[in-house]
C-alpha cells in the first residue's frame, strides 16, 4: 500500500458528448458563415499531445513566461489570497500549477494549506493523468477532478471552503469577445463574494513574435489546428481531406488577436453524416478554428470590473510578455 489517496473524478460531460455536442457545433458553425468551430474540439488525445508539444516550442513564449511569473510570485499569490480550495479551469497537464500548489501547501502560509484541488478539463485522459500525479505529489490534499466544459458547467463545480479559480495559460484569449464577456459574467455568478480568480493573460506585443508563436517552424501548431478536421471525421463520419486545406495564421490588429484558419485550396463537397449536413467550400473559403486574443493590463481590469471582480494584484514577467492577475469577486 502506498498510502496515496486516489483522485476523485466526477464526469459532467454526457457519455456521447464528443459526438452529441459536436453535432450542434458543426451544424451551427460549419453550416453558417463565417464558418467556425469552437476550440474545445482541438483537444482530443492527439490534440492534447500536440498542445503539450507547442508549450515546448522555442517560438511559443506564453508557457515559459507564465511559469516564470509563478516561480517568482506564487508565494505572494498564496499569501494574498485566503482560499482553501483551488479550482483550475482548462487545467490540462496542470504542469505549471504545481508551482502554485507548492506555495498554497507551504507550511509557512498564514492561511494554512490548501485542502482541495479541483482540476476541470474536457480532455478526460490528460485530466486523469494530471489528477493522479497531483494526488501522489500532495498526499494531504484532496484532488477532485471534474471532466467538464467550462462554458457549460461552472454552476456545478464543488462549493464550500473559500475557493480560488485559476484560469491560466491565457485560455481566456480563445473566446470570442462576446463569449468572453458571457464567460466572465457566468464565472462571477458561480462565485460567492470574497472568492478569488487568478487569471493568466498573454499581452499585446510586437507582431513578429506573436505570429511566430502561432506559425512555428516545426509545423506543430499547424498540425494542432488541422487536427480538428480529423476529430469531425472520426466522431461524425465526415470526409474532410485535411491535406486539402492550408493553414492561415494572421494577426488581426483591430481585435488584437491571432486568428488561426484553414483555407480550402480547391472546391470541396464535404459530407458530415453524423450532423446530416453537406458543407460546400469554394476555393479560398476559410474555416475559423481558433483565435488567441492578446490583452492590455487596463483592458483586463475593466473587463473584470464589468463582470463583478476587483483586481487586487497583477504580476508580469521581466519582459512584460504575460500577466497574472489576482482578482476578488465583489
Ligand atoms: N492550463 C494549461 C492548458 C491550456 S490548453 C496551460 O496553461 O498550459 C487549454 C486547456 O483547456 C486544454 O487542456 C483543453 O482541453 C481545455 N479546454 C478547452 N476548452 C475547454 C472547455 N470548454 N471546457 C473545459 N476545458 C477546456
Ligand atoms: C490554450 N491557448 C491559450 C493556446 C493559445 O496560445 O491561444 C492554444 C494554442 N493554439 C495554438 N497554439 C496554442
Amino acid at each position: 500500500m502506498s498510502g496515496v489517496v486516489e483522485p476523485r473524478v466526477q464526469v459532467l460531460l454526457d457519455p456521447d458528448w464528443a459526438s452529441g455536442s459536436l453535432v450542434d457545433d458543426v451544424r451551427r458553425g460549419l453550416g453558417g458563415r463565417p464558418r467556425r468551430l469552437p476550440p474545445k474540439w482541438l483537444y482530443d488525445d492527439v490534440g492534447a499531445g500536440l498542445f503539450d508539444e507547442i508549450t515546448r516550442l522555442p517560438e511559443y513564449y506564453p508557457t515559459e513566461a507564465e511559469r516564470a511569473i509563478l516561480a517568482a510570485h506564487a508565494a505572494e499569490v498564496a499569501e494574498a489570497c485566503d482560499a482553501s480550495t483551488v479550482v483550475e479551469l482548462g487545467s490540462g497537464t496542470s504542469d505549471k500549477t504545481r508551482t502554485l500548489l507548492d506555495a498554497f501547501r507551504d507550511p509557512g502560509r498564514s492561511h494554512g494549506p490548501v485542502r482541495r484541488f479541483v482540476p476541470v478539463d474536457v480532455s478526460d485522459a490528460t485530466l486523469r493523468q494530471a489528477a493522479t500525479m497531483l494526488s501522489e505529489r500532495y498526499p494531504g490534499m484532496a484532488v477532485e477532478a471534474v471532466v467538464g466544459d467550462f462554458t457549460l458547467h461552472l454552476a456545478h463545480l464543488p462549493r464550500g471552503d473559500r475557493r480560488m479559480v485559476a484560469f491560466l495559460g491565457s485560455t481566456i484569449g480563445n473566446f470570442y469577445l462576446e463569449e468572453r464577456h458571457a464567460f466572465l459574467g457566468a464565472l462571477a455568478d458561480s462565485l460567492e463574494p470574497g472568492e478569488w480568480l487568478l487569471l493568466g493573460t498573454d499581452l499585446v506585443k510586437p507582431l513578429d513574435r506573436l505570429v511566430a508563436a502561432y506559425d512555428d517552424s516545426a509545423g506543430v501548431t499547424e498540425r494542432f489546428i488541422r487536427n480538428c478536421l480529423t476529430v469531425v471525421n472520426r466522431e461524425l463520419g465526415a470526409d474532410f481531406d485535411p491535406g486539402a486545406f492550408s493553414y492561415v495564421p494572421f494577426w488581426d490588429p483591430r481585435m488584437e488577436r491571432v486568428d488561426m484558419r484553414l483555407r480550402a485550396e480547391e472546391p470541396q463537397v464535404v459530407t458530415v453524416p453524423g450532423a446530416e449536413i453537406v458543407v460546400e467550400l469554394g476555393t479560398g473559403e476559410e474555416i475559423c478554428v481558433e483565435i488567441s486574443t492578446k490583452f492590455r493590463p487596463e483592458g483586463i481590469a475593466a473587463e473584470l470590473a464589468e463582470a463583478g471582480f476587483a483586481v487586487e494584484r497583477t504580476w508580469t514577467d521581466a519582459d512584460d510578455d504575460f500577466a497574472l492577475t489576482l482578482a476578488r469577486r465583489t
